[in-house]
């Protein structure tokens, strides 16, 4: 080889790095084919895609990159659904194809005293958010059942209704069961700054913006918003952020249960959850059923609420999810289904509101599974006679109003009428005032007598 010879090939090697310096890295990715309501399909490489993994579809002009997540295939297309407005995107927009999950979040300790959205970050106005170490998926399986360790000890919810009829232990799973405006807001913030857990995750999920805001200064306040972690999606969200928001909830209460706390875990309202998958489904062409929620609904809502409960280790997440039953029709789909699933229930009723006493809890119709394990043993019978003598005045009530109702033709009920003022003062509890479980037995006890 020639001089000459040589340093040619030595310039075209140049060439050839600064040629491939200038090659973008490979990139994977489809072109939008349909739009159809809030449905992308996207043609392409579907054999690279998988369910639940993301595309970001990039907009024409300055709509950027919107990202999604695989709904479903059809043909040789994938369905997706956007996390944002789809607005800018045109047919043959690329889609391109992320290696990842749609969703995975990196929680830390410092996430306390913050508003999150479904994706994890910040709206609160407060600056960035710092992660922590770890990966959370948003889809996580809950633990194995053999390994789960069972409930623990009762869990003082500061609110002595609950506290004394229908004691919950760490780890149990109830709902709420109620109807618009009845006071659910008001008792989940309660529940927030009053319990003996060390941490509260709040999820509100499909509230109305306005609600929220309400919701964090005037309910959750300052010193309840410090100890808690509050994600949400208004209603007027992307079906998948409504979904998410509630996945997210429960991926950082497993946070917080990994690092060994007690977890209070809230969602308002497992229903709009339910609604936001059904929107998912019927978009991916899922048959309507019961009420036209989609078979997916049915089959997410276990896998969502069984994620609370206890752990395999030392923490617990402890859960509360409420339940929209409009008209009070109890066994709407939604609701038949989470009463199945979790371990009790609380029904809060609008004729208990509408007289003025909150929380507005029918304690004769409500159900805590762990009880009467979970009570003081000492103080089970001053339970069950309270509960009696509430069951009575139930049954006599008509009567008693109408005035057909004659004092001295039945004992039992002239106790429970005599009573009845106490006992209602004892159920109702201003917002601003808590009950610790010991005080709440020996108040009732003190009303009904005996210990
Ligand atoms: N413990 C309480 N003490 C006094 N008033 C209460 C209490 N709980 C609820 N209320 C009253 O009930 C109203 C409605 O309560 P809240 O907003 O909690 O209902 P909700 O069931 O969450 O309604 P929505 O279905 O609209 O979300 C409150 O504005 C308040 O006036
Ligand atoms: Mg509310």
């Amino acid at each position: 080889m020639t001089q000459d010879q040589g340093g040619t090939a030595a310039r075209t090697l140049s060439g050839i790095r600064a040629g491939l310096e200038r090659v973008e890295p490979l990139e994977t990715y489809g072109r939008v084919v349909a739009i159809r309501g809030l449905l992308v399909e996207v043609a392409g490489p579907v054999a690279a895609m998988r369910l639940g993994g993301r595309l970001d579809v990039e907009g024409a002009g300055s709509a950027g990159l919107i990202p999604c997540e695989i709904i479903g295939f059809q043909g040789d297309r994938a369905l997706a659904m956007p996390f944002g407005s789809l607005e800018g995107v045109r047919r043959g927009c690329p889609a391109f194809v992320r290696d990842e999950a749609a969703g995975a979040i990196r929680p830390s300790p410092a996430w306390l005293g913050r508003v999150v959205d479904a994706l994890g970050r910040p709206v609160d106005g407060l600056g960035p958010l710092a992660n922590g170490p770890e990966i959370y998926p948003l889809r996580a399986d809950p633990p194995p059942a053999h390994a789960r360790r069972r409930v623990g000890k009762p869990l003082d919810l500061g609110v002595r209704c609950l506290n004394t009829f229908l004691t919950m232990c760490a780890g149990q799973r109830m709902g709420i069961f109620a109807g618009s405006g009845v006071g659910k807001s008001v008792l989940l913030s309660m529940l927030a700054r009053y319990t003996a857990a060390d941490v509260a995750v709040i999820g509100l999920v499909g509230e109305r913006g306005r609600e929220v805001q309400e919701f964090l200064q005037d309910d959750l306040g300052a010193a309840g918003l410090a100890r808690s972690v509050v994600v949400v999606a208004t209603s007027d969200e992307p079906a998948l952020m409504r979904r998410n928001a509630a996945y997210v909830t429960l991926s950082v209460a497993e946070h917080f249960r990994d690092q060994g706390a007690k977890v209070l875990c809230m969602i308002d309202s497992i229903t709009r959850f339910a609604m936001a998958q059904r929107d998912i489904g019927l978009a991916a062409g899922e048959p309507p059923t019961a009420k036209g929620y989609t078979p997916t609904v049915f089959s997410e809502l276990p896998r969502l609420l069984e994620r609370a409960g206890p752990g395999v280790g030392e923490g617990t997440i402890s859960a509360l999810f409420t339940v929209l039953v409009e008209g009070d029709d109890h066994n709407e789909p939604v609701a038949d289904a989470v009463r199945g699933i979790l371990d009790g229930h609380i029904v809060m009723e609008r004729s208990i509101a509408e007289r003025g006493r909150y929380p507005a809890v029918n304690v004769l119709r409500s159900v805590s599974r762990t009880m009467p394990r979970s009570c003081d043993p000492a103080f089970l019978p001053v339970v069950r006679r309270a509960r009696k003598l509430l069951a009575t005045y139930a049954d006599m009530e008509e009567l008693i109003r109408l005035g057909a109702y004659r004092a001295g033709a039945s004992p039992e009920v002239d106790e429970a009428v005599a009573l009845m003022p106490r006992l209602e003062a004892f159920l109702g509890q201003g917002k601003e005032e808590a009950t610790s479980i010991g005080d709440g037995y020996a108040r009732l006890a003190e009303i009904v007598g005996g210990s």
